[in-house]
């Protein structure tokens, strides 16, 4: 369902801030980047991140011991990750989707390492409504974003991908982030659960 709501800049922190509090346990964070969501994690979890970008990793790996997670960054994508099956309780990924090179390998993936009652923490950008002004300007930035913004296509629709995996669907808001001059932005804020084998 696409949202209609829209939201500032103070109320999407909000939103963002609510959905990592939902970490919990053993927190497994893909294409972490330069580490912008410790603050909000909740202080308890027990974090470890994976980034392929090497230019990146430093960075993480000083703000990681920073926050007080020492586990050493993982270089890998998260179309593969060097981690066992059902050893995660949360998978956490924030704009990443936007920039992984197949969605629906990376759900696949994240199903493996999740342990049952496990959660996928998603927030990304997801392609506008086709024949909005939004779509139109995704579209055209969508070459500048992936060049400034680390990969990140902000035209990709991940709807499909989610609504076709293994997650049984717990908590997804789409809402239209304000964004001027440009049209408002469409956010996906989701949740997911792995269930338990039958
Ligand atoms: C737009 S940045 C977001 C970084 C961070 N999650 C945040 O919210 O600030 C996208 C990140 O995904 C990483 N990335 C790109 N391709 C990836 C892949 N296939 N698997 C995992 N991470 C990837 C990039 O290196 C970059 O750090």
């Amino acid at each position: 369902m696409v949202g209609s709501v829209s939201i500032r800049g103070a109320e999407f922190s909000e939103r963002r801030e609510a959905t990592i509090s939902r970490a919990f346990g053993n927190v497994l964070e893909i294409g972490a980047g330069r580490g912008a969501n410790f603050d909000l994690l909740p202080a308890m979890v027990d974090w470890r991140g994976t980034e392929p970008d090497q230019r990146n990793i430093r960075r993480l790996e000083h703000r990681a011991r920073r926050a007080g997670h020492f586990a050493p960054i993982l270089n890998a994508r998260a179309e593969n990750l060097p981690v066992p099956d059902a050893s995660v309780d949360t998978v956490l990924g924030t704009f990443v989707f936007c920039s992984v090179d197949d969605v629906a390998a990376v759900l696949h993936e994240v199903q493996r390492v999740l342990a049952p009652g496990g959660r996928l923490l998603l927030i990304d950008y997801v392609g506008a409504q086709p024949g909005t002004r939004a779509r139109t300007v995704q579209r055209a930035l969508t070459p500048w974003s992936v060049k400034f913004m680390r990969g990140c296509r902000l035209d990709r629709d991940i709807r499909d991908d989610l609504a076709s995996s293994d997650f049984p669907l717990v908590s997804t808001n789409e809402l239209q982030v304000r964004s001027w001059p440009l049209p408002d932005m469409p956010v996906l804020f989701f949740e997911g659960h792995k269930t338990t084998p039958s």
